[in-house]
């Protein structure tokens, strides 16, 4: 081979290995089209104004390829109402501004959960009457103080067990299993327009929870307590939960006439807790088929039952299965650098 030759092989080596490496950090770039453009329901994300002020890229991508937006911490009980006679707005308020002004739905998460609460809530003693009122009262005060700017809220937070029993929270503890049906009057006494949600996990994998769920809720129903939908969390793996559960689960949910919120999607890749240092490609390919397969699935059901799809963070950094799971992991659409993955160019190109 001549040396010209030889160049030129090498060259066009360079550029094309380069080419690929290039393809395997950046699959696409976040150009004109929005995740929103390609799908005719909400498409939301849990959003921190500390980091839309921190991060120009992540404010870029909160700002234009989602619509609808969940506090991912700052509305739980905690935060709200941390002592009896005290509720906390201001970074809720700020984050409700924000999607007043940037034309964003906010769905309010979470009213009533076992998790999350402040210590005086959980140190709270008195008979059922002042339980009852002290949970009408945090109800109460937070939906209407939010009315007008929050659209739905998740009532009540993961109520059941993996067998279908109730779980025995301080609700179900101090009020009986009544405590459902209540909380959701009380929302809607405070809000008759918002639209309420019950949310809970597993009811993908696990259809014997589901089944529970699913009767429980209706059973409420029948006797009128204002139940719009059900949040499906799906903290899903790329192995499992089958691309079948998931269809079967929408599906179920619907067909029992209840709003369907795929409400903290996220695919996570290491089911044992490998030791990685970056996200291997093909889990990569694989978890962007699994994202595709779950936004085509849910965009085939009737539109009267699209409440639409949250994803639970933004880059891989800020994904809540690091720390809470303490191990590494990469289940969002976008990575650490807030670059797009593999899973965000296949909504991109193929919605
Ligand atoms: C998680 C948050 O993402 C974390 O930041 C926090 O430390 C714990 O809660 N199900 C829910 C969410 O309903 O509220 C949880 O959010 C994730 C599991």
């Amino acid at each position: 081979m001549s040396n010209w030759m030889l160049g030129a092989v090498l060259t066009i080596g360079i550029l094309f290995s380069s080419a690929c490496r290039e393809e395997e950090m950046t699959p696409c770039s976040i150009q004109d089209k929005r995740l929103v453009d390609g799908v005719d329901f909400y498409c939301g994300n849990v959003v921190d104004l500390n980091r839309m002020g921190a991060n120009l890229d992540y404010a870029r991508i909160v700002n234009t390829q989602f619509n609808s937006v969940t506090a991912e911490n700052i509305m739980k009980p905690a935060f709200l109402h941390p002592s009896e006679n005290l509720f906390h707005w201001t970074e809720a308020d700020q984050l409700a501004d924000y999607c007043a002004s940037h034309s964003k739905r906010l769905h309010g998460h979470t009213l009533i959960w076992h998790q999350q609460l402040p210590p005086w809530m959980l140190n709270f003693r008195g008979d059922q009457t002042a339980w009852e009122n002290m949970m009408r009262e945090h109800i109460f005060q937070i939906v209407n103080h939010f009315k007008g700017k929050v659209s739905s809220w998740d009532v009540v937070n993961e109520a059941f067990n993996d067998d279908g029993t109730l779980r025995n929270s301080i609700w179900k503890k101090n009020l009986g299993s009544s405590y459902l049906e209540k909380a959701f009057q009380y929302a809607h006494e405070a809000d008759p327009a918002a639209k309420l949600f019950y949310n809970d996990y597993s009811l993908v994998i696990n259809p014997v929870k589901r089944k529970a769920v699913l009767s429980f809720l209706n059973s409420l129903k029948a006797k009128g307590v204002p139940i719009d939908g059900i949040g499906l969390q799906m903290h899903l793996f790329n192995g499992f939960p089958e691309n079948v559960e998931i269809s079967n689960a929408i599906d179920e949910v619907w067909k029992n006439d209840y709003l369907v919120h795929i409400s903290e999607l996220d695919i996570s890749i290491n089911p044992f807790s490998q030791a990685l240092d970056k996200a291997p490609q093909e889990e990569l390919v694989r978890q962007a088929e699994k994202y595709l397969y779950i936004f085509k699935t849910y965009d085939r059901i009737h539109a009267s039952y699209k409440f639409g799809i949250t994803i639970w963070g933004v880059g891989d950094r800020d994904s809540w299965i690091r720390y809470f799971y303490n191990r590494a992991d990469f289940p969002l659409l976008f990575d650490d650098n807030y670059q797009p993955k593999r899973a965000y160019c296949k909504l991109i190109a193929d919605l």
